[in-house]
Protein backbone atom coordinates (compact mmCIF):
# COMPACT_ATOMS: atom_id res chain seq x y z
CA UNK A 1 0.00 0.00 0.00
CA UNK A 2 1.13 3.73 -0.87
CA UNK A 3 1.87 6.00 1.90
CA UNK A 4 -1.01 8.13 2.33
CA UNK A 5 0.07 11.99 1.18
CA UNK A 6 -2.97 13.55 2.81
CA UNK A 7 -6.30 12.92 4.12
CA UNK A 8 -9.48 14.76 5.21
CA UNK A 9 -11.52 13.08 7.76
CA UNK A 10 -15.18 14.43 8.02
CA UNK A 11 -13.90 18.09 7.46
CA UNK A 12 -16.64 20.81 7.57
CA UNK A 13 -15.35 24.23 7.19
CA UNK A 14 -17.96 26.92 8.47
CA UNK A 15 -17.49 30.74 7.11
CA UNK A 16 -19.32 33.64 7.95
CA UNK A 17 -20.86 36.26 5.62
CA UNK A 18 -20.35 39.84 5.41
CA UNK A 19 -23.52 39.85 8.55
CA UNK A 20 -22.04 37.24 10.56
CA UNK A 21 -24.17 34.44 9.47
CA UNK A 22 -22.41 31.14 9.06
CA UNK A 23 -21.97 30.09 5.39
CA UNK A 24 -21.38 26.70 5.05
CA UNK A 25 -18.75 25.90 2.34
CA UNK A 26 -17.30 22.37 3.08
CA UNK A 27 -19.59 19.77 4.37
CA UNK A 28 -18.21 16.63 5.74
CA UNK A 29 -16.11 15.59 3.01
CA UNK A 30 -13.51 12.48 4.04
CA UNK A 31 -10.57 11.79 1.34
CA UNK A 32 -7.65 9.95 1.08
CA UNK A 33 -4.73 10.63 -1.25
CA UNK A 34 -1.90 8.10 -1.54
CA UNK A 35 1.58 9.56 -1.70
CA UNK A 36 2.44 9.56 -5.76
CA UNK A 37 -1.08 10.19 -6.63
CA UNK A 38 -2.32 13.19 -9.26
CA UNK A 39 -6.20 14.04 -8.05
CA UNK A 40 -7.96 16.23 -9.90
CA UNK A 41 -10.95 17.83 -8.21
CA UNK A 42 -13.83 19.42 -10.37
CA UNK A 43 -17.01 21.02 -9.29
CA UNK A 44 -19.68 23.89 -9.68
CA UNK A 45 -18.20 27.30 -8.87
CA UNK A 46 -18.29 27.93 -5.08
CA UNK A 47 -18.49 24.31 -4.09
CA UNK A 48 -15.35 24.63 -1.83
CA UNK A 49 -12.28 24.07 -3.94
CA UNK A 50 -10.52 26.19 -3.12
CA UNK A 51 -11.34 26.06 0.61
CA UNK A 52 -9.83 22.36 0.52
CA UNK A 53 -6.63 23.25 -1.15
CA UNK A 54 -6.43 26.38 1.56
CA UNK A 55 -6.77 23.40 4.46
CA UNK A 56 -4.47 21.24 2.95
CA UNK A 57 -2.03 23.90 2.19
CA UNK A 58 -2.27 25.07 6.42
CA UNK A 59 -4.20 28.81 5.25
CA UNK A 60 -7.13 27.98 6.97
CA UNK A 61 -8.30 25.88 9.98
CA UNK A 62 -11.52 23.66 9.29
CA UNK A 63 -13.93 23.56 11.19
CA UNK A 64 -14.96 20.14 12.45
CA UNK A 65 -12.99 17.04 11.54
CA UNK A 66 -9.19 16.85 10.90
CA UNK A 67 -6.47 17.33 7.74
CA UNK A 68 -3.53 15.29 8.18
CA UNK A 69 -0.33 15.68 5.66
CA UNK A 70 2.60 12.80 5.92
CA UNK A 71 1.13 11.46 8.70
CA UNK A 72 0.68 15.15 10.71
CA UNK A 73 -1.97 17.10 11.37
CA UNK A 74 -1.52 20.38 9.49
CA UNK A 75 -1.66 23.78 11.79
CA UNK A 76 -0.28 26.13 9.54
CA UNK A 77 1.86 26.31 6.13
CA UNK A 78 4.92 24.17 5.56
CA UNK A 79 7.70 24.11 3.29
CA UNK A 80 6.97 20.86 0.87
CA UNK A 81 4.15 22.17 -0.75
CA UNK A 82 3.88 23.93 -3.65
CA UNK A 83 0.83 26.17 -3.81
CA UNK A 84 -0.24 27.77 -7.05
CA UNK A 85 -3.54 30.00 -6.03
CA UNK A 86 -5.38 30.86 -9.24
CA UNK A 87 -4.35 34.42 -9.96
CA UNK A 88 -1.06 33.73 -8.77
CA UNK A 89 0.70 37.54 -8.11
CA UNK A 90 3.95 38.23 -9.06
CA UNK A 91 6.29 40.15 -7.56
CA UNK A 92 5.98 43.40 -9.78
CA UNK A 93 9.83 44.68 -8.87
CA UNK A 94 11.11 41.78 -10.09
CA UNK A 95 11.54 40.26 -13.16
CA UNK A 96 10.05 36.83 -14.40
CA UNK A 97 13.72 35.12 -13.93
CA UNK A 98 14.22 36.48 -10.45
CA UNK A 99 10.06 35.69 -9.68
CA UNK A 100 11.04 32.12 -10.47
CA UNK A 101 13.94 32.07 -8.40
CA UNK A 102 11.75 33.37 -5.08
CA UNK A 103 11.11 29.97 -3.81
CA UNK A 104 14.77 28.64 -4.58
CA UNK A 105 16.05 31.58 -2.59
CA UNK A 106 13.99 31.05 0.34
CA UNK A 107 15.60 27.51 0.44
CA UNK A 108 18.59 28.38 -0.09
CA UNK A 109 19.60 27.52 -3.36
CA UNK A 110 22.85 29.15 -4.70
CA UNK A 111 22.62 31.89 -7.37
CA UNK A 112 24.57 29.62 -10.26
CA UNK A 113 21.62 26.69 -9.72
CA UNK A 114 19.10 29.15 -9.41
CA UNK A 115 19.39 31.00 -12.34
CA UNK A 116 20.12 28.01 -13.92
CA UNK A 117 17.02 26.11 -12.94
CA UNK A 118 14.69 29.49 -13.60
CA UNK A 119 16.18 29.73 -17.26
CA UNK A 120 15.34 26.38 -18.21
CA UNK A 121 11.80 26.52 -16.78
CA UNK A 122 11.13 29.17 -18.69
CA UNK A 123 11.98 28.14 -21.60
CA UNK A 124 9.76 25.50 -20.91
CA UNK A 125 6.90 27.42 -20.69
CA UNK A 126 8.36 29.31 -23.56
CA UNK A 127 9.32 32.35 -22.05
CA UNK A 128 12.64 32.26 -22.92
CA UNK A 129 12.70 35.61 -24.63
CA UNK A 130 10.92 37.54 -21.80
CA UNK A 131 13.17 36.40 -18.91
CA UNK A 132 14.12 39.97 -18.14
CA UNK A 133 10.92 41.16 -18.44
CA UNK A 134 8.56 42.78 -15.76
CA UNK A 135 5.32 41.57 -14.34
CA UNK A 136 3.74 44.78 -16.29
CA UNK A 137 5.61 43.88 -19.48
CA UNK A 138 3.54 40.63 -19.79
CA UNK A 139 0.15 39.32 -21.02
CA UNK A 140 -2.12 37.56 -18.55
CA UNK A 141 -1.28 34.41 -19.94
CA UNK A 142 2.41 34.88 -19.96
CA UNK A 143 2.34 36.21 -16.21
CA UNK A 144 0.33 32.55 -15.54
CA UNK A 145 3.66 30.58 -17.33
CA UNK A 146 5.72 32.25 -15.05
CA UNK A 147 3.59 31.28 -11.86
CA UNK A 148 3.39 27.93 -13.42
CA UNK A 149 7.42 28.37 -13.72
CA UNK A 150 7.77 29.22 -9.77
CA UNK A 151 5.39 26.66 -8.61
CA UNK A 152 7.45 24.26 -10.80
CA UNK A 153 11.11 25.47 -9.59
CA UNK A 154 10.91 23.04 -6.59
CA UNK A 155 9.92 19.98 -6.02
CA UNK A 156 7.32 19.45 -3.14
CA UNK A 157 6.20 16.41 -1.93
CA UNK A 158 2.91 18.14 -2.76
CA UNK A 159 1.54 20.66 -5.01
CA UNK A 160 -2.05 21.96 -4.90
CA UNK A 161 -2.45 23.55 -8.33
CA UNK A 162 -5.86 26.05 -8.39
CA UNK A 163 -7.01 26.64 -11.76
CA UNK A 164 -3.16 26.79 -12.98
CA UNK A 165 -3.60 26.57 -16.95
CA UNK A 166 -6.48 28.72 -16.95
CA UNK A 167 -5.59 31.32 -18.70
CA UNK A 168 -3.68 29.95 -21.56
CA UNK A 169 -4.79 29.70 -24.78
CA UNK A 170 -5.37 26.60 -26.14
CA UNK A 171 -2.19 25.86 -27.79
CA UNK A 172 0.17 26.86 -25.43
CA UNK A 173 -2.03 25.03 -22.91
CA UNK A 174 -1.32 21.69 -24.19
CA UNK A 175 2.30 22.47 -25.07
CA UNK A 176 2.59 23.39 -20.59
CA UNK A 177 0.03 20.76 -19.77
CA UNK A 178 2.15 18.03 -21.73
CA UNK A 179 5.89 19.66 -19.95
CA UNK A 180 3.88 19.35 -16.42
CA UNK A 181 2.78 15.90 -16.97
CA UNK A 182 6.74 15.23 -18.19
CA UNK A 183 8.27 16.70 -15.05
CA UNK A 184 5.63 15.21 -12.89
CA UNK A 185 6.13 11.83 -13.88
CA UNK A 186 9.93 11.92 -12.64
CA UNK A 187 9.08 13.26 -9.15
CA UNK A 188 6.61 10.72 -7.08
CA UNK A 189 5.48 14.04 -5.86
CA UNK A 190 1.80 14.04 -5.30
CA UNK A 191 -1.19 16.56 -6.87
CA UNK A 192 -4.43 17.88 -5.87
CA UNK A 193 -5.45 20.21 -9.30
CA UNK A 194 -8.73 22.04 -8.98
CA UNK A 195 -9.83 22.61 -12.92
CA UNK A 196 -13.06 23.82 -14.26
CA UNK A 197 -11.90 22.31 -17.33
CA UNK A 198 -13.21 18.38 -16.89
CA UNK A 199 -11.27 17.10 -20.48
CA UNK A 200 -8.00 18.72 -18.64
CA UNK A 201 -8.98 16.53 -15.17
CA UNK A 202 -9.19 13.43 -16.87
CA UNK A 203 -6.27 14.16 -19.47
CA UNK A 204 -4.05 14.81 -16.26
CA UNK A 205 -5.04 12.60 -13.08
CA UNK A 206 -5.44 9.14 -12.26
CA UNK A 207 -8.30 9.94 -10.15
CA UNK A 208 -10.97 12.54 -10.24
CA UNK A 209 -13.59 14.04 -8.09
CA UNK A 210 -16.90 15.21 -8.65
CA UNK A 211 -18.04 18.16 -6.09
CA UNK A 212 -22.01 18.69 -5.63
CA UNK A 213 -22.61 22.76 -5.76
CA UNK A 214 -22.02 24.49 -2.17
CA UNK A 215 -22.19 22.73 0.54
CA UNK A 216 -19.48 21.05 -1.02
CA UNK A 217 -19.64 17.19 -0.52
CA UNK A 218 -17.84 14.22 -2.91
CA UNK A 219 -20.01 13.06 -5.66
CA UNK A 220 -18.13 11.03 -7.41
CA UNK A 221 -15.04 9.21 -7.11
CA UNK A 222 -13.46 8.17 -10.42
CA UNK A 223 -10.39 5.98 -11.38
CA UNK A 224 -8.64 7.48 -14.63
CA UNK A 225 -7.04 4.68 -15.72
CA UNK A 226 -5.80 5.86 -18.41
CA UNK A 227 -1.22 4.63 -18.95
CA UNK A 228 1.31 6.74 -18.94
CA UNK A 229 3.36 8.28 -19.88
CA UNK A 230 0.56 10.38 -21.24
CA UNK A 231 0.75 12.54 -23.90
CA UNK A 232 -2.17 15.02 -23.94
CA UNK A 233 -2.79 15.73 -27.72
CA UNK A 234 -2.61 12.18 -28.36
CA UNK A 235 -5.83 11.41 -26.16
CA UNK A 236 -8.14 13.82 -26.90
CA UNK A 237 -9.74 11.37 -29.79
CA UNK A 238 -8.95 7.98 -27.57
CA UNK A 239 -12.06 6.26 -27.48
CA UNK A 240 -11.54 5.27 -23.21
CA UNK A 241 -10.62 8.28 -22.65
CA UNK A 242 -14.28 10.04 -24.31
CA UNK A 243 -15.52 7.38 -22.15
CA UNK A 244 -14.58 8.40 -18.87
CA UNK A 245 -15.50 11.93 -19.78
CA UNK A 246 -18.45 11.38 -20.66
CA UNK A 247 -19.38 9.53 -17.28
CA UNK A 248 -17.86 12.16 -15.27
CA UNK A 249 -19.91 15.10 -17.46
CA UNK A 250 -23.16 13.17 -16.31
CA UNK A 251 -22.82 13.50 -12.94
CA UNK A 252 -21.08 17.00 -13.12
CA UNK A 253 -23.56 19.04 -15.43
CA UNK A 254 -26.24 18.10 -12.46
CA UNK A 255 -24.69 20.19 -10.34
CA UNK A 256 -24.21 22.93 -12.85
CA UNK A 257 -27.66 24.20 -12.70
N1 LIG B 1 -13.22 34.12 3.34
C1 LIG B 1 -14.51 33.77 3.12
N2 LIG B 1 -15.52 34.29 3.86
C2 LIG B 1 -16.79 33.91 3.66
N3 LIG B 1 -17.19 33.02 2.72
C3 LIG B 1 -16.25 32.49 1.95
C4 LIG B 1 -14.85 32.83 2.09
N4 LIG B 1 -14.14 32.12 1.18
C5 LIG B 1 -15.04 31.40 0.48
N5 LIG B 1 -16.30 31.61 0.95
C6 LIG B 1 -17.52 30.93 0.48
O1 LIG B 1 -17.29 29.53 0.55
C7 LIG B 1 -17.78 28.88 -0.60
C8 LIG B 1 -16.69 28.08 -1.25
O2 LIG B 1 -15.71 28.94 -1.80
P1 LIG B 1 -14.49 28.44 -2.66
O3 LIG B 1 -13.66 29.62 -3.00
O4 LIG B 1 -13.82 27.33 -1.95
O5 LIG B 1 -15.21 27.86 -3.96
P2 LIG B 1 -14.59 27.23 -5.29
O6 LIG B 1 -15.17 25.89 -5.45
O7 LIG B 1 -13.12 27.37 -5.27
O8 LIG B 1 -15.22 28.17 -6.42
P3 LIG B 1 -14.60 28.67 -7.82
O9 LIG B 1 -14.72 27.51 -8.75
O10 LIG B 1 -15.47 29.80 -8.22
O11 LIG B 1 -13.19 29.10 -7.58
C9 LIG B 1 -18.38 29.96 -1.48
O12 LIG B 1 -19.77 29.93 -1.31
C10 LIG B 1 -17.80 31.25 -0.99
O13 LIG B 1 -18.71 32.29 -1.11
MG1 LIG C 1 -11.75 28.43 -6.42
Amino acid sequence: MAEVAVALSDVTLIFSDANGDPVLAVDDVSLEVPQGQFLAIVGPSGCGKTTILNMLSGLINSTLGTVVKNGEVVTGPSMDVGYMLARSALFPWRSARRNVEMPMEIRGVGKAERRRRADELLDMVKLGDFKTKFPSQLSQGMRQRVAIARTLAIEPKLWLLDEPFSALDAQTRITVQNEFLRLWENTGSTVILVTHDLSEAVLLADRVIVMTARPGKIKLDQVIDIPRPRRVDDLLDNEHFMQLEARIWKELRDELV
